[in-house]
C-alpha cells in the first residue's frame, strides 16, 4: 500500500481527481467504481469541471461501491447522489452506468445481477472512502476478509453517519446496504482510498499501524500492492511516523 500525505481536504479531492482523471486517459475501455460520501465531493466537482472542458468519457464504465436500501428518489440513495453531483452536472455521456438498485424486492437476485456486471467489466479503479471506524463500503467491523457482495446491516455509527449527511431522523435511515465485499474491494485493479479530518485520525492509525484483521476492514489494503491512500494532516495526525 502506497501512503500519499497532503495539506488538506482540497489538496486530497485534486490529487485524487487526477488518478482517476488518468485512469480515464490512459485505460482503452475504462471502468471506474466511486464511493458517495462527504469524503469525494471535491474530487467530483474537479472531476465535472475536467470533463466539461473535455475530459472524454465516452467509453468510460460506471460503477458503484455500493447502495442503501430504500426507494430510489430517497434523499441518501448513492443513485440520488451521483445525479447530483456527477450525472447530471455534465455535458457528455458515460458508456455505461450501472449502479445497485436498493429499491429491490429481491436482493439474492440484485447481488446476481451486479456479480455478472463486475465479472463483465473489471474495474480500472475502486474509490473509496474510510468510516471513523475504518469500515469499507458497508464492510463494518468483524466483516471477513473473503467477503464477496451482500446485504449488509449498517453498525449504530453508520446510521448516525447517515442521518448527519442528510439531516434525516432515525425512522427515515437506512439501516442496510448493498455493498461490494472486502475481497471485490481489493481486487480492483488499483484501489483509491481517501481520508481527511481529525474525525478520521484514529482509523488511520489503525489502517496504517494497526494490526491486520477484520475488526478494522480497512487494514485489509495495508499488504495490498495496488492500493493507495491519500490523507490530509488531520487525518494523518495520528500516525507515528511520516
Ligand atoms: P464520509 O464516509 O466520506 O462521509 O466520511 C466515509 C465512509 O463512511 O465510508
Amino acid at each position: 500500500m502506497e501512503i500519499i500525505y497532503v495539506k488538506d481536504y482540497d489538496e486530497m479531492s485534486e490529487m485524487g481527481f487526477q488518478v482517476i482523471k488518468e485512469v480515464i486517459e490512459t485505460k482503452e475501455s475504462p471502468v471506474v467504481s466511486l464511493n458517495t460520501g462527504g469524503t469525494p465531493k471535491g474530487l467530483y466537482k474537479y472531476l465535472v469541471e475536467a470533463i466539461n472542458q473535455g475530459l472524454n468519457i465516452n467509453d468510460t464504465t460506471i460503477l458503484s461501491l455500493d447502495e442503501y436500501i430504500g426507494p430510489k428518489d430517497a434523499v441518501y440513495t448513492v443513485k440520488n447522489y451521483m445525479h447530483k453531483r456527477l450525472i447530471d452536472l455534465v455535458n457528455q455521456k458515460p458508456k455505461n452506468i450501472f449502479l445497485m438498485d436498493g429499491d429491490t424486492q429481491d436482493t439474492d437476485e440484485e447481488i446476481k445481477r451486479y456479480k455478472e456486471l463486475l465479472a463483465k467489466y473489471p474495474r480500472d479503479i475502486q474509490l473509496l472512502g474510510l468510516g471513523t471506524n475504518a469500515h469499507l463500503g458497508a464492510n463494518e467491523p468483524g466483516t471477513p476478509f473473503d467477503t464477496m457482495m451482500f446485504l449488509a446491516q449498517h453498525h449504530e455509527s453508520t446510521i448516525q453517519a447517515t442521518m448527519r449527511e442528510y439531516g434525516i431522523d432515525r425512522e427515515e435511515a437506512p439501516t442496510e446496504m448493498l455493498t461490494l465485499g472486502l475481497k471485490e474491494i481489493a481486487e480492483a485493479k488499483n484501489v483509491l482510498l481517501l481520508a481527511s479530518g481529525k474525525h478520521k485520525a484514529q482509523a488511520v492509525k489503525n489502517l496504517v499501524e494497526g494490526e491486520i484483521t477484520p475488526d478494522c476492514p480497512a487494514s485489509i489494503l495495508r499488504d495490498c500492492k495496488n492500493a493507495t491512500i491519500i490523507v490530509d494532516e488531520e487525518a494523518a495526525s495520528l500516525l507515528s511516523k511520516k
